[in-house]
């Protein structure tokens, strides 16, 4: 009943991944980890919430384990679980025991998508102790004294029913994040995509008109993610007011009059 060797080094990444900073975020970042403060990041969909995590593991040399949730997920499915194979049963550690054994910073996207039952796992790892109890297995997991507990939290999503409990929130430090501001989300898409700043601007500014939509029959606002994407095709020589549509109104809305108020927006810009 051995359990799987993992090389930490396999979760370290090695190219600089490129960010730019919005706001000190990285220097509070730091000064977290410095304490292993466990951190939540609040934002929207596609904003960079992500690119961060993987920046600051970058940054730090630690190995980062991603871990994407959902509410099919369980307990096990984080902790590890006992698998059979022909020699008998095999413990195979999950994500989270892999991070907290190696050292690495441990990212829960979507943290509210997971059910409460599996969020209460995260508790021990989270305050003083910094433990994981492998229940089924009998072991107690001391976490390396590197690792660190990262969860991204969109404030768009939840009802009340899907929230985090009060006494999970209240083990994190947060950090705000939202779609950089005119300027820096121009050179991003224009250096994400490799297209002139003038269109990255035409494209920046449709989103800031459909991001005033939100709430007013569109949920989300055109993303980063989604304007990049938009670049990208414009870049590989779709025509721009088609990149427009395929990227920033079609996967959006399906409301035929949000459809139009959209794609007029993209015609004062393309047209
Ligand atoms: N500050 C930034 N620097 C560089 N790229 C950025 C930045 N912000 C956003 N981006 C771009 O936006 C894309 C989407 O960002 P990311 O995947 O990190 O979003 P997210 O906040 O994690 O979204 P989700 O909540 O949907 O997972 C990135 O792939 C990158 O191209
Ligand atoms: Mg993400």
């Amino acid at each position: 009943m051995s359990d799987l060797i993992v090389d930490p080094q396999q979760y370290v990444i090695t190219k600089e991944p490129y960010y730019e900073e919005v706001n000190s975020e990285t220097s509070l970042y730091d000064a977290a980890y410095r304490v292993r403060m466990p951190m939540m990041l609040k934002g929207p969909t596609g904003c960079g919430k992500s690119r961060f995590v993987e920046y600051m593991a970058w940054k730090l040399q630690k190995p980062l384990i991603t871990v994407a949730c959902n509410e099919d997920m369980t307990a096990s499915d984080l902790v590890g679980r006992f698998l059979l194979d022909k020699d008998g049963t095999k413990w195979q550690d999950g994500p989270l025991t892999t991070a907290a054994r190696i050292g690495a910073i441990c990212y829960l996207d979507e943290v509210v998508e997971a059910r409460q039952d599996t969020t209460v796992v995260i508790h021990p790892l989270t305050d003083h102790r910094r433990t994981l109890p492998l229940d089924k297995k009998g072991e107690l997991v001391e976490a390396h004294p590197d690792f660190q507990l990262v969860i991204s939290y969109n404030p768009g999503y939840q009802s009340l029913m899907k929230d985090l409990k009060q006494s999970t929130k209240q083990r994190f430090g947060g950090l705000d994040f939202d779609y950089p501001e005119e300027d820096l989300e121009v050179s991003i898409v224009s250096k994400e995509a490799g297209i002139d700043k003038e269109t990255a601007s035409k494209l920046v500014q449709i989103a800031h008109r459909a991001r005033n939509l939100k709430g007013h029959g569109l949920d989300e606002g055109i993303s980063t993610r989604l304007l990049v994407y938009a670049a990208q095709l414009i870049s590989s020589g779709v025509n721009a007011d088609v990149a427009c549509s395929m990227t920033m109104v079609t996967p959006l809305t399906d409301d035929p009059d949000m459809r139009d108020t959209l794609n007029a927006a993209v015609q004062t810009f393309f047209g």
